[in-house]
């Protein structure tokens, strides 16, 4: 038998792993975030295939990730993703996270044996959508300062003019709509206004909402901004791409328990609890952190 290296046998499980998923539409599906940003794509996913089994995690004890470094999100992010996927046994684990994404998707498809699906954020469907040529990224700030947006830009928007703005506190601010909270007009204001009122802000007519928690807050920006941007995300694409890996069979073996939401180190309350049943999460577990 020839000789493979490393790298070579590394590449030959990863292709092997995309043809080799074969689930059903009852597939079962783990989608990761640092909070409840996820839920935003497993919105799309359920409207895409509702007979999925979703478990979804959320990695409250070290959000936000917006503001880790890239060295501390890739120590963290394989081993714990890893794990989850040697509890919870999934065809496939979403990344839905942005800045996870756009660090250490590498560091984890390495590692994690089964397809893991990654957030592009929409520049290219941005770029062609806009017609002033001049489009904002909304992400975290991690998100905004990373090579892989730079290099989705030179690659997808050479002809736009590009905002790029970071907020950490849209993140928060989205976690506490989701937990019943209230939030004002006017801290929504406050985070995106730096936008607008940067030189090429007042041509911007399309912002890619390059964190999965912000389309949480869709109505929220829409309200407290001009008419006629448009806000785009990758919620649709990523389900898309899931189901592209689904290829069908029969007779998958389903986990034996109710499509379950776990909270790394995270605080439970009723609203909290009721608001994942919402998304279809019948239960919720606490795990430590
Ligand atoms: N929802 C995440 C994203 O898409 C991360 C938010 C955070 O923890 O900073 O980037």
């Amino acid at each position: 038998m020839r000789a493979v290296s490393c790298h070579t046998y590394a590449v030959l499980i990863a292709k092997n792993k995309l043809n080799s998923v074969l689930v059903s539409s009852m597939a079962h599906v783990l989608v990761f975030d640092s909070g409840v940003g996820g839920l935003s794509v497993v919105t799309e996913l359920r409207a895409l295939l509702p007979d999925l089994h979703i478990d979804y995690v959320a990695d409250d004890d070290f959000r936000p990730y917006g503001d880790k470094t890239a060295l501390q999100l890739k120590r963290h992010l394989p081993a714990l993703i890893q794990t989850l996927v040697l509890m919870t046994k999934p065809d496939i684990v979403v990344l839905a996270c942005n800045t996870a994404s756009t660090t250490a998707l590498a560091e984890i498809r390495e590692i994690v044996d089964v397809p893991v699906v990654g957030v592009v954020p929409a520049v290219k469907p941005a770029a062609l959508l806009s017609k002033t040529k001049t489009i904002a990224i909304l992400g975290t700030p991690g998100t905004v300062a990373r090579r892989y947006v730079g290099d989705l830009i030179d690659d997808f928007a050479k002809d736009c003019q590009v905002v790029l703005h970071g907020s950490t506190c849209l993140v928060e601010l989205a976690e506490r709509k989701l937990a019943g909270g209230e939030v004002k007009h006017s801290e929504i204001k406050t985070e995106i206004q730096p936008m607008f009122s940067h030189k090429f802000g007042k041509d911007i007519d399309v912002v890619v909402l390059a964190c999965t928690h912000f389309p949480l807050l869709l109505n929220e920006l829409k309200s407290t901004s001009s008419h006629g941007i448009s806000w785009i995300d990758s919620g649709q694409a990523i389900a898309k791409r899931t189901q592209s890996l689904l290829v069908k069979k029969d007779k998958l073996p389903l986990p034996n328990y109710p499509q379950t939401a776990f909270l790394i180190g995270g605080a439970m309350s009723p609203k909290r609890s009721k608001m994942f049943a919402k998304h279809g999460f019948a239960k919720t577990v606490i795990l430590p952190a």
